[in-house]
């Protein structure tokens, strides 16, 4: 495994070798598991270093996030600790049982030993797989279950027959993973999921847990794999009994996937969109306002992710006749999209195939939002205006004439205030 662990990036590589040396220093033996072993394997970018330390990961997370000057969150319960090391680097560490060695500086063959708990806890072979990092060993993979010809023959195998019983949100993870990397769930495993689902196990487990399994597939590059395994599998029941995922349904979320990368490539600037809100989006169009405030209530879903998420279903019919006409007027355009969240407004972009609804979208992304007066709070304030919701209305009507070309430059807009306040028109 060296060889692998020599190929990652730079940064990447620097990290492992400070967590290998501070666990020297320590006397802490340090293994790498997880998901990193397993896309370390595959050469698939992987930012999430997931570590467990024999013996006090609390302490050597503590020591860890000094050297990294990076916050720490310790769960001190389970001897698990988190990092934050900047950027998009995560590390996650746990604790194992200490072995005692005959001579301290020497490590034993570690097989399954000490990392055996650990790993035998985790969902899948592929999943449950380590690699010392520690001097005299460095590189070595420990498979205690096959882990690696699994995913040399591409197959999602759970560890023991209750895997599923003791853990239903692994029906979601096992078919993720399986459509994520073009797998097969083997047949055993895929027998034992149909045998859990049978016993509803999905709908046993605690909700929040399934609404962040489902979050993970939204995230994934393309959800729409792994939700179309899922229907088939288990169906959608498990989040809302009319979800049928249907054509049209799959055609939504494929459009919404495509206005997505619309909006990546035309506008990289702008924030970064919660694009597994907008999957959402569209999985859950074919019900209606209340049965979202439930999925929402029942997943406890933040208030600004439930907000964005019923948003969509209020723009009635009016606000998309507006949206769809060619000669809807700039000033209009913003005011139906500036109260919305970027994800409706993709989401509706998605639902809307109409040419000029998609080509005002288009101008407000592009020029309407974000357009700024050059008139400011202390100029209305020199023309005699006392501080107040006047103000706010003023700059509404400014930027409104500015949106639609009425005036352009610093004076035009004082012109402009000049009449407003003469003839009262502040509407
Ligand atoms: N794990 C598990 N059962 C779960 C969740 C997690 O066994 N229900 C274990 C797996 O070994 C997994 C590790 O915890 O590899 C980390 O979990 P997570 O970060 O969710 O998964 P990754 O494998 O890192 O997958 P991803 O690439 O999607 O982050």
């Amino acid at each position: 495994m060296k060889k692998y662990l020599d190929k990652l990036p730079k940064e990447m590589r620097g990290l492992v070798l400070l967590i290998s040396r501070l666990a020297e220093a320590n006397n802490a033996p340090v293994y790498l598991v997880g998901g990193f072993v397993r896309d370390l394997i595959l050469g698939v970018r992987n930012l999430d270093l997931d570590i467990v330390v024999e013996g006090d990961g609390i302490k050597f997370a503590e020591l860890l996030a000094g050297k990294l000057d990076a916050g720490v969150t310790l769960h001190r319960r389970f001897g698990t600790a988190s990092i934050n090391a900047g950027g998009h680097l995560k590390i996650d560490i746990a604790s194992s049982r200490l072995e005692r060695y005959p001579a301290p500086a020497h490590l034993p063959e570690v097989t399954c030993g000490v990392l055996k708990d650990d790993l035998l806890r985790r969902d899948f072979t592929i999943n449950a797989m380590a690699i010392s990092i520690n001097r005299g060993d460095f590189g070595r993979l420990i498979d205690c279950f096959r882990g690696k010809d699994d995913l040399i023959g591409e197959k999602i195998r759970i560890l023991h027959p209750v895997s599923f019983i003791d853990d239903p949100t692994r029906i979601l993870r096992a078919v993720r993973f399986e459509q994520r990397y073009g797998f097969k769930i083997e047949p055993v495993t895929l027998g034992l999921l149909k045998e859990a689902n049978a016993l509803k196990m999905l709908q046993k487990v605690q909700p929040h847990r399934v609404r962040d399994e489902l979050i993970l597939i939204l995230k994934e590059e393309r959800p729409l794999l792994p939700l179309i395994r899922i229907k088939g599998l288990t169906g959608l029941g498990f989040i809302n009994d009319g979800l049928s995922l249907s054509k049209g349904a799959q055609g939504l979320l494929e459009s919404a996937a495509s206005q997505i990368r619309w909006f990546r490539s035309n506008f990289p600037k702008r924030r970064k969109l919660d694009s597994w809100l907008i999957y959402l989006m569209a999985l859950l169009d074919p019900l209606n306002i209340r049965s979202i405030q439930s999925i929402c209530s029942r997943f406890a879903m933040r208030k600004g992710e439930e907000k964005r998420l019923v948003a969509c279903k209020k723009t009635g019919g009016v606000f998309i006749r507006k949206l769809s006409s060619k000669t809807t007027r700039p000033s209009q355009v913003h005011k139906l999209l500036e109260p919305l969240s970027y994800e409706t407004i993709i989401f509706i972009r998605a639902k809307f195939k109409n040419k000029y609804l998609r080509k005002n979208i288009n101008n407000f992304f592009g020029v309407y939002n974000g357009m700024r007066v050059h008139i400011t709070g202390a100029d209305l304030h020199k023309l005699g205006l006392t501080p107040g919701p006047y103000y706010q209305k003023i700059f509404r009507q400014v930027l409104g004439a500015k949106l639609d070309g009425l005036v352009t430059t610093k004076q035009e807009e004082l012109e402009l205030i000049g009449r407003i306040i003469k003839k009262r028109k502040i509407k």
